[in-house]
């Protein structure tokens, strides 16, 4: 038998894999220290009552023959299809019942929509990027090509057109930058798209985040993006779902590429290799969507975004460079005193006992950054900037790097 060798070409281990050691090892030889997890993008908010309700009534359900649920339907059960529908319907955006795929996250959708693309596609993915963008392509062997992001373009890179490309990767509000892009930023993308007859793979993971009526929420608010695009979103930061599990792509009835279409193959590819999200877990989806969960999930979020505000707050007062924090979660800045990003996440560490994750990971442009997450309690992200400010104190008054 052979192996996939195209494995030998990805990283060891996985980027929060390897913070998750680090923290590990350094909790084993520091076992008081008080840590502060600001790195991995998990949620700490309990899930809304509008979600636990629901969910305690489909347990329930479950427990009695009439209403038990066996198999569900692969692209998930109408009654939460129904309701994401209306969502959309609320941005603007008519989406068919039958263009909504529920899945079990956002990650694997990620990755299992390569089942679709030959090989000998090209890739366009900015750098620096979600890790899965990048590792999922390297695995099945295709050809990645990088477009930069950084300082000067604000880490939201536009389309060149000298740049051929099959598959592009759009993530907005960005992970790991938190840089969101205008609608028509996003509309010169969709027609760069169009041009190569190339698909965009739009990750929205962060739209609940996006307040600002000028910054997209979904790439189907783009026209043309219909012809040319896949939306794959998810309920993790949305609603905290990280560990329940739930999220949802929408693929156009009519997108069309290379003589096929493209949502009958993801209904092909969905019911011979994916039995459904659980009964249990959609009907706390659906909840999400009701006027009472829309209201509580808003609520989470904007505890989230007071997070981000109070991170934003910091570094405006210490003069450091970042994007991110407003329509985000994340917050990206420079590390100070001109670190690697893997100095500072050490010294973060060592000096603050506050993690955090490094741009480095997240590709080459990303080296000298760092990403904190809003996705804390307010008391631990309150502490946190004291105990940041605090050490930046000590490295004025030692003369460490001038701010
Ligand atoms: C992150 O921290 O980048 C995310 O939580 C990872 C993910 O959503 O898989």
């Amino acid at each position: 038998m052979r192996l996939n060798k195209f494995y030998n070409n990805i990283e060891d281990s996985y980027l929060f894999s390897t913070i998750s050691k680090k923290i590990s090892l350094y909790k084993s030889k520091n076992p008081s220290a008080d840590l502060i997890k600001m790195g991995i993008g998990d949620v700490t908010r309990p899930l809304c009552s509008a979600t636990i309700d629901a969910m305690d009534k489909a347990v329930h359900d479950m427990a009695e023959a009439e209403t038990f649920h066996g198999y569900g339907p692969e692209q998930g059960y109408e009654f939460l299809r129904e309701k994401i529908c209306n969502y959309y319907g609320d941005l603007g955006v008519s989406v068919g019942i039958g263009e909504i795929f529920v899945s079990d996250g956002a990650k694997s959708d990620v990755g299992n929509i390569l089942d679709l693309f030959a090989r000998d596609n090209k890739v366009l993915i900015p750098d620096p990027v979600y890790p899965v963008y990048v590792d999922t392509n390297i695995m099945d062997g295709r050809e990645i090509i990088y477009i930069d992001a950084n300082e000067e373009n604000g880490f939201l890179p536009m389309p060149n057109e000298s740049q051929e490309a099959d598959i592009i990767y759009i993530c907005s509000p960005n992970n790991p930058t938190g840089a969101a892009y205008n609608k028509e930023q996003l509309k010169r993308w969709v027609d760069y798209a169009q041009s190569m007859n190339a698909l965009i793979i739009y990750d929205a993971a962060y739209e609940a985040f996006v307040d600002d009526s000028g910054l997209a929420r979904s790439i189907f608010q783009i026209d043309g993006a219909r012809k040319c695009a896949v939306e794959i979103c998810s309920l993790s930061k949305t609603a905290g779902f990280t560990g329940v599990r739930c999220g949802y792509t929408v693929i156009s009835e009519d997108l069309e590429m290379d003589g096929m279409n493209i949502n009958k193959m993801w209904i092909r590819r969905q019911s011979t290799k994916f039995n459904g999200v659980s009964y249990i877990v959609q009907r706390g989806a659906e909840a999400v969507f009701s006027p009472e969960g829309r209201a509580q999930i808003k609520t989470n979020i904007n505890y989230y975004k007071e997070n981000a505000k109070i991170i934003c707050d910091l570094m405006r007062e210490l003069k450091i460079w970042f994007t991110g924090g407003e329509n985000s979660p994340y917050i990206w800045f420079k590390c100070p005193g001109n670190r690697s990003s893997w100095e500072y996440f050490d010294y973060l560490l060592e000096n603050a006992n506050v993690v955090g994750t490094p741009g480095s990971g997240f590709g080459k442009n990303g080296e000298g950054f760092f990403r904190l997450s809003a996705f804390g309690s307010r008391e631990n992200t309150i502490k946190a900037v004291e105990r940041i400010r605090k050490l930046n104190d000590f490295l004025v008054r030692d003369n460490k790097y001038g701010i």
